[in-house]
């Protein structure tokens, strides 16, 4: 069975293209593979935040996570913080890895372009990114291209403390998620939709009533001209929502542009196609929600089997680094 893990990091709201790109696979694939799901709460601390809102999005994330259909029976789901071996080992990490290789990362160029404070976890946040994953011997780690290149670091990281201290850690490689397209923002058709847009218009929330999901489809930005056809470049608002239909229907873009004559009733499609995917794990969330302590012991079940994984590597890699036996 092949090794994944995916991490969320609880800022903002989880909304549709993590569902259609992220979650989903997980729970079609958790029965065939060996998952690790963890809610990466170390990694909101990166950037400005309010303690209260990282705990209760914590919460929420791992809430929302069990309401799509994670099953802590099938795969290992825990918080990051719960499980000590990722700041332990995260230390090791540093110490094998370069400070001109950590700055090198786009993502904290363009991060630390956007700050004035810029926190040093921040830079060595893909470090700990490389622990998480090497803490589980993962073999696959699904993300989006804009993660790719911390997987690339861990790789890397990898194989030199594999070269210069001995055979310890698995080498884990990225995948593409199975959704091809990305999904966009529904206001802003070239932007894709992401947690932390400036403006929620465009985001379809996991969490949205289902009113307010119809409303921002029928809103959506659509293009010039009236015909309904998919073409990415030409026509970015009409084929992302046919993108999406495709999504939450299972059929093919370009065969689902042919049923329809106006982009009035494309919309009508695509709001009903979203209430029907989401508005069941909004149902499921809310029962869920009702008894945090059920959540709770649930995370707590998850973290001690996880540490019975991620303690073994740990000491491997305390061994194989020169640090003493207790
Ligand atoms: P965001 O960009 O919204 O902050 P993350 O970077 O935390 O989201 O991404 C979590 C997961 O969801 C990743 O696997 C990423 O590939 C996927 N994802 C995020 N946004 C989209 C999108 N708009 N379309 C498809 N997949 C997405
Ligand atoms: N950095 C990822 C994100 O922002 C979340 C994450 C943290 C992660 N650790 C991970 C994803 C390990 C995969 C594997 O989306």
């Amino acid at each position: 069975m092949p090794r994944r893990i995916t991490g969320f990091t609880p800022s903002g709201d989880l909304h549709l293209g993590n569902y259609l790109a992220a979650i989903r696979p997980i729970i079609d694939q958790q029965a065939s593979t060996d998952t690790v799901v963890f809610i990466s709460d170390l990694h909101a601390l990166t950037l400005e935040h309010d303690p209260a809102d990282v705990r209760r999005r914590t919460l929420e994330f791992a809430t929302l996570l069990l309401a799509a259909g994670v099953d802590p029976a099938a795969c290992l789901f825990l918080v990051q913080s719960h499980a000590p071996e990722h700041a332990e080992l995260h230390y090791l990490l540093e110490s094998t890895t370069g400070y001109g290789e950590a700055q090198r990362m786009i993502q904290f160029k363009e991060k630390t372009a956007r700050q004035q404070h810029v926190r040093l976890s921040l830079l060595t946040y893909p470090v700990l990114m490389a622990a998480d994953i090497l803490l589980y011997d993962a073999d696959e780690v699904p993300v989006g291209e804009d993660q790719s290149q911390h997987v690339e670091l861990a790789r890397d990281i990898a194989s030199r403390f594999n070269a210069r201290y001995g055979q310890t850690f698995n080498v884990p490689r990225a995948v593409n998620p199975p959704v091809a397209g990305r999904i966009m923002d529904l206001a802003a058709p070239n932007d894709k939709m992401s947690k932390s847009a400036p403006s929620t218009s465009g985001t379809l929330r996991l969490l949205d009533e289902p009113k307010v999901l119809r409303r921002k489809v029928m809103r959506a930005v659509t293009d010039t001209g009236s015909e309904v056809v998919y073409d990415p470049e030409r026509k970015p608002g009409v084929s992302n929502l046919l993108a999406i239909l495709a999504e939450c229907t299972g059929d093919a873009p370009r065969r689902l542009a042919e049923k329809f004559d106006r982009y009035g009733e494309l919309k009508e499609a695509v709001a009903d196609a979203v209430i029907a995917t989401a508005a069941p794990v909004r149902e499921r969330y809310v029962d869920l929600a009702a008894d945090p302590g059920h959540v709770g012991s649930m995370l707590r079940a998850g973290a001690e089997r996880a540490r019975e994984r991620a303690i073994d590597t740990v000491r491997r890699a305390k061994d194989a680094i020169g640090l003493l036996p207790v």
